[in-house]
């Protein structure tokens, strides 16, 4: 489904546009996001998971009304983390009962908005939090749909897992652990989650209908997923012999990776599902639990490869016997991920071919920062001049959802590509915009 392409001259098009155009039209840094791609994705994921679960897809990767619209189209549910994509999934029409409010420390705002919506549920994640969410339900006269968040020991990055006893981290109540630990579960057995579990279904304006586990990000294999279904089965026949209760649903989190470089291979929509409704099913069956509604939230595997940045080249600085530093007109404004995680990123000349042999290139920002890196090592032709325009392709994810206004840069828009036409989604931020903020 991917439009992105070249000419026989050697220009990037996307979705049958020139970047060249593009850029005269929208400016850069911009970001440019095939719409057939992103919907493609959409139904790959609806599809392999089928009628009978539910793809979430986690806004927190990037978020705005139009892809809020492609995914209701596409069937698509979304996992929301905050007041602001609440607000953005209601405006843009996603009905309540297909949002999922996420987060470890929900506000009293967020929480009253979300119950008072009506969203399908919201998954807790502390004591604290059950309490808070029962007493919003109960001012609102309304039983709220929840599922717990648990952690399950399994920590996944990329290829490899770390199963531990427990988990070190801000998230969810951990599945392992007696009594005494966080919350005190008061010498019941099981740890945090089991005692959450207790609390909640004791309370009548809470409706607890699963367990919620999510392991990592930019996982390429699924054993850290089946470990982690395994221990969430563990709970869920723990609730049915304790209090004689199946839970229906089980949500197994986000997380699958993408080809950022050719060295990632990622897994396909279909491989994954297969992988976790096996599990899944196995477990049940061998504790004679009725399989539950499976759910997942993938974020950066639905739009993480949709688009592009396309950057202007101001300066072309080589460092004699070590490396060019070729300078754009973005940076860790539009792209933090470098900067923060190490990520790894390609870069591409493409505003026209070059026959010129590789220079090896760091491509940086224009921030008050060192370590304002776009692409850490990456080879581009040796006639690289200030003008030419270069692509960073996979930023759909995680880019644009966390870029800021560091040295007051303002931030590039989303331009949707679809069917040979263009159009802005988001627009590029202004200096009014700045200055309406400023208000001392
Ligand atoms: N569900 C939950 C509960 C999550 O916390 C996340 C991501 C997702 C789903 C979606 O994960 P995905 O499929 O997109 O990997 N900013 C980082 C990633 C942080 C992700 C946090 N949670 C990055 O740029 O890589």
């Amino acid at each position: 489904a991917r439009t992105v392409a070249r000419t026989p001259e050697g220009a990037v098009t996307v979705g049958g546009l020139d970047v060249q155009q593009l850029a005269e039209e929208f400016g850069t840094p911009a970001y440019f996001l095939d719409e057939a791609d992103f919907r493609a994705r959409c139904r790959a994921w609806r599809d392999a998971f089928g009628a009978d679960a539910d793809v979430f897809y986690a806004g927190k990767a990037f978020l705005c009304r139009a892809v809020v619209r492609w995914l209701h189209e596409e069937g698509l549910n979304l996992d929301v983390c905050s007041l602001g994509e609440l607000t953005t999934a209601l405006a843009a029409g996603m009905p309540a009962e297909r949002i999922a409010m996420h987060g470890n420390n929900k506000s009293s705002e967020e929480i009253h908005r979300a119950v008072e919506e009506g969203v399908g549920r919201i998954v807790l994640d502390s004591f604290q939090e059950i309490a808070r969410v029962a007493h919003a339900a109960a001012a609102l006269g309304k039983r709220q749909r929840v599922q717990i968040r648990v952690t399950v020991g399994v920590e996944a990055h990329t290829h490899e897992f770390i199963a531990t006893a427990h988990e070190d981290q801000k998230f969810g109540l951990a599945l392992a652990g007696g009594a005494g630990g966080a919350g005190g579960a008061g010498g019941a057995a099981g740890g945090p989650a089991a005692e959450a579990v207790r609390r909640v279904l004791q309370l009548d304006s809470l409706e607890l209908v699963g367990i919620h586990s999510h392991i990592g990000s930019q996982i390429f294999d699924t054993s850290g997923f089946e470990v982690a279904a395994h221990r969430v089965v563990g709970l869920l026949r723990q609730v049915r012999d304790e209090h004689g209760v199946e839970l229906p649903e089980i949500d197994l989190g986000g997380g699958l990776g993408i080809a950022y470089t050719p060295d990632d291979d990622p897994s396909e929509p279909q491989e994954i599902a297969k992988a976790l409704r096996d599990i899944v099913t196995r477990e049940c069956e061998g504790a004679g639990l009725t399989v539950p509604r499976l759910s997942v939230e993938p974020g950066r595997a639905i739009v993480g490869p949709t688009a592009f940045t396309l950057y202007e080249v101001g300066t072309v600085k080589p460092l004699d016997g070590l490396r060019t530093y070729v300078s754009v007109d973005g940076g860790m404004s539009d792209n933090i991920r470098t900067a923060l995680y190490d990520a790894e990123y390609t870069v591409a000349l493409a505003s026209r071919a070059s026959t010129a042999g590789p220079m090896l290139s760091r491509v940086v920002g224009k921030h008050c920062e060192s370590g304002d890196i776009v692409v850490r090592d990456a080879f581009l032709p040796a006639d690289l001049a200030p003008g030419d325009l270069l692509a960073v392709p996979a930023t759909g994810a995680y880019c644009r959802s966390m870029a800021n206004n560091y040295n007051h840069a303002l931030r590039p828009p989303v331009v949707a590509v679809r069917d040979g036409a263009a159009r802005v989604i988001l627009r590029r931020e202004t200096e009014e915009d700045l200055l309406r903020l400023d208000v001392g």
